[in-house]
């Protein structure tokens, strides 16, 4: 697919010509090209690679480091597989996928009938999956035949074999969500990090899916990574959030159960007043929610492309009691980016009950046992974040004629280029190179000296370089080098020996770029 930049800045590209940008940039390609791919398998390029490290540090950052109620941890990806029978994954963790009875394709029912019906499924059982199929037969979308077979439901762990020889008792899972081993080491961390509840634990890293049909490029994928946090809190004080007044004015796009009944559209309000009409019911939510919105704006995204969605009660996953959606407007409708449930004591109580361990705290106030509950869970996959700030900073300018990649400084792959204004004047290109290589170790440096100015500029502008140093004939007169802005390409002149204090002034924007005017 070509890509083509949209016409006007503020159009969306669609997420095929985002794939196509991401391959061409180094930011994203599909997995095993040169053999044909493999389908939900993606790799990160030179550039991805760097922007999704500085996605997954601001998330520990924020998250873990600069609080105290909030520890991590990194398990492992594949536990004993009685971690997944005991979580309800073994027996619940289905998509339902119907069969072509010619060509053997399979598809996820759902998705066919949305894609080929309209019709919206949110929640949709099996039975009432099956009954639309048989009431509207559709067609193999990929041979054109007629006959699908019944709908059944399909487990999406993947399985695989530890040790050489392959039983029954040899199967083991590749974790599908990064949570169970956060409940299963629970009360080590608990020990360990001498917590109080409510507490928090959180984790980044892999999880795989075996998607019946991965699509929408890094929307849905068969191996993805996860950044999630276990919210701990005392069973007697599941609406008592300490933090609340943080976001109490925060205001946000909600969609309740109530609107999406009576079809409504999503209301934009405060989060006082959604607690206060009861649209969300828990403090807790309420928080976590806003914190989570606030954190995807605080690095540049766009406001109202969020909204926050309650499931339907047949849409919650097995484990949950209640959960809200932060949703992302995505070229192919508002779909979800971090999912926010409510898990109770369910993980706590079934580990307890399959392993026999005791794993609840001692509660001094009232002397006796307590399993606290996961009121909140923040679950989100690290390359949808990925997308949002792709999407979200993706700008032609058409005076420019070019695309500008506005990432925020502290997710962008290379927070400076350094050029010799011209390629074949030894002291500029020697100049140029002493200060790429003083500036490398304190900022991600990219150092070019091939092709027009002008072409180094837009190359910087595309892969989201917030700054650019170019050394001129004058910096040979007098130590001084032009620095130029990304998003405005105005420029200015500054001493190279404070180029470094500069650079950290702008980059953590506690200095604007014009302020730099003498
Ligand atoms: N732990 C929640 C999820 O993976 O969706």
């Amino acid at each position: 697919m070509k890509e083509k930049a949209p016409k006007q800045p503020e159009n969306q590209l669609s997420i095929e010509e985002m794939a196509t940008f991401c391959k061409r940039k180094g930011f994203v390609y599909q997995n095993s090209e040169i053999y044909g791919s493999l389908a939900g398998f993606f790799d990160f390029g030179p550039l991805g690679v760097e922007l999704k490290n500085n996605i997954k540090q601001h998330w520990w950052k924020t998250f873990v480091q600069s609080r105290d109620d909030i520890v991590g941890i990194d398990g492992s990806i594949i536990t004993h597989p009685a971690v997944w029978k005991a979580s309800g994954h073994v027996d619940s963790f289905t998509d339902i996928l119907v069969e072509c009875n010619k060509c053997k394709a399979r598809h996820r029912a759902d998705h066919l009938i949305e894609d080929k019906l309209g019709i919206n499924t949110t929640g949709m059982s099996l039975d009432d999956l099956a009954k639309i199929l048989k009431e509207s037969p559709i067609k193999c979308p990929k041979c054109g035949n007629a006959a699908l077979g019944e709908p059944k439901a399909f487990n999406l762990m993947f399985t695989t074999n530890i040790g050489p020889i392959e039983t029954e008792n040899s199967r083991a899972y590749l974790r599908p969500e990064t949570a169970q081993v956060i409940f299963t080491d629970f009360r080590l961390v608990q020990e360990n990090a001498r917590l109080k509840l409510p507490f928090g634990i959180a984790q980044i890293g892999k999880a795989y899916r075996n998607e019946i049909s991965p699509r929408d490029f890094l929307f849905r994928m068969r191996e993805f990574e996860q950044m999630e946090i276990e919210y701990f809190t005392h069973p007697d004080s599941v609406n008592e959030c300490p933090y609340l007044d943080e976001v109490l004015n925060h205001e946000i796009q909600i969609l309740s159960e109530d609107m999406q009944k009576h079809n409504k559209e999503h209301v934009k309000m405060s989060i006082r007043e959604a607690l206060q009409k009861k649209i969300i019911k828990t403090t807790w939510h309420a928080y976590w929610l806003a914190k989570s919105h606030k954190w995807f704006t605080s690095l540049g995204a766009k406001l109202d492309n969020f909204r926050i969605r309650q499931h339907i009660p047949t849409e919650l996953s097995h484990y949950a009691l209640e959960t809200w959606d932060l949703e992302y407007k995505f070229p192919f409708g508002w779909k979800e980016l971090q999912g926010v449930a409510n898990r109770t004591d369910y993980d706590l109580q079934q580990h307890i009950k399959h392993s026999g361990k005791d794993l609840s705290l001692f509660d001094e106030a009232t002397k006796r046992k307590i399993i606290p509950h996961v009121v909140c869970e923040p679950s989100q996959g690290v390359e949808r974040a990925f997308l949002v700030f792709m999407f979200d900073a993706y700008t032609y300018n058409p005076e420019r004629d070019n695309i500008v990649l506005k990432l925020h400084p502290a997710l962008a792959p290379f927070k400076v280029a350094v050029f010799p204004l011209v390629s074949n004047k030894d002291e500029l290109v020697k100049k140029a190179k002493e200060v790429h290589d003083n500036l490398k170790p304190y900022f991600a440096s990219f150092y070019d000296d091939s092709g027009s100015i002008g072409r180094r500029y837009a190359r910087q502008d595309e892969s989201g370089t917030p700054y650019c140093i170019t050394i001129d004939f004058d910096t040979l007169n007098n130590d001084t080098v032009t620095i130029r802005d990304r998003d405005s390409t105005e420029q200015h002149r500054i001493k190279i020996k404070e180029l470094r204090h500069k650079l950290e002034q702008l980059l953590s924007k506690e200095t604007h770029f014009s302020d730099l005017k003498d």
